[in-house]
């Protein structure tokens, strides 16, 4: 089975200015991290550029949204060329507030999926079931639709990480228990292997986001087919050393 490389995300979401987030950059930069962890940070669009010019080159950035198309008349949007123009490697893509706070449907997420990796951006394509949606048994059929819309315009499996994302986890103190964790991606990686290939079952990166934490990562990154992280709040902390450091 191919190796898959520990994977941690930062989604720094709407929070901080050039002083504090300065001053994580800082504190990432001289930390000691695990070589065999890929790190990579979303920052507010705003600040891409100033995230990009002070962290350390082996640490990515991320964008936290695009748009589906190139250039044009779309007020308030930017596109993966702009993103790729400021020396940006990556895009966080159908992450849960995306979905439900600004009304984002699966099919403008797919379209978003395909014109970032159709420009060389790699992505990170979020999915997970709501409150509502685990409590009436229905995770798994809407982790597998959600997915569905994703592969359906995935050429290059090698530009994308998955990160399920259950969201109600997202932001509340509610962590999934590893097992809760494991068995959904379990699960996911096996709806790959039968919908996709083996060789991308084996290989795509399935990251767990919703209240890691510096206390939390250790248990949850044993887990067999947890392959990383994808963090909100802790990500703005110190404590996101020791969870880039959680296989270390
Ligand atoms: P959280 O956010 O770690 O604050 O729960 C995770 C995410 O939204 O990616």
């Amino acid at each position: 089975m191919a190796a898959r490389k520990f994977f941690v995300g930062g989604n720094w979401k709407m929070n901080g200015d050039k002083k504090s987030l300065g001053d994580l950059i800082t504190t990432l930069n001289t930390a000691a991290l695990h070589d065999e962890t890929e790190v990579v940070c979303g920052a507010p669009t705003i600040y891409l550029d100033f995230a990009r010019a002070n962290l350390d080159p082996k640490i990515g950035v991320a964008a936290q949204n695009c748009y589906k198309v190139a250039k044009g008349a779309f007020t308030g949007e930017i596109s993966p060329a702009m993103i790729k123009d400021c020396g940006i490697d990556w895009v966080i893509l159908g992450h849960s507030e995306r979905r439900h706070v600004f009304g984002e449907g699966d099919e403008l997420i797919g379209q978003k999926v395909a014109h970032a990796l159709e420009n060389d951006l790699s992505v990170i394509a979020c999915i997970g079931e709501k409150l509502e949606e685990r409590e009436a048994g229905t995770t798994e059929e809407v982790v597998y639709a959600q997915t569905k819309v994703i592969a359906d315009n995935v050429k290059d499996w090698a530009k994308v990480v998955l990160a399920y994302e259950p969201v109600w986890a997202i932001g509340t103190g509610k962590t999934a228990t590893p097992e809760q964790a494991q068995e959904v991606h379990e699960k996911l990686r096996e709806w790959i292997r039968a919908n996709i290939s083996d060789a991308v079952a084996d290989s795509v990166r399935i990251l767990y986001g919703g209240s890691v934490t510096g206390g939390n990562c250790k248990e949850l990154a044993s887990q067999p087919d947890v392959d990383g992280f994808l963090v909100g709040g802790a990500s703005l902390k110190p404590e996101f050393v020791d969870i880039i450091n959680a296989r270390a």
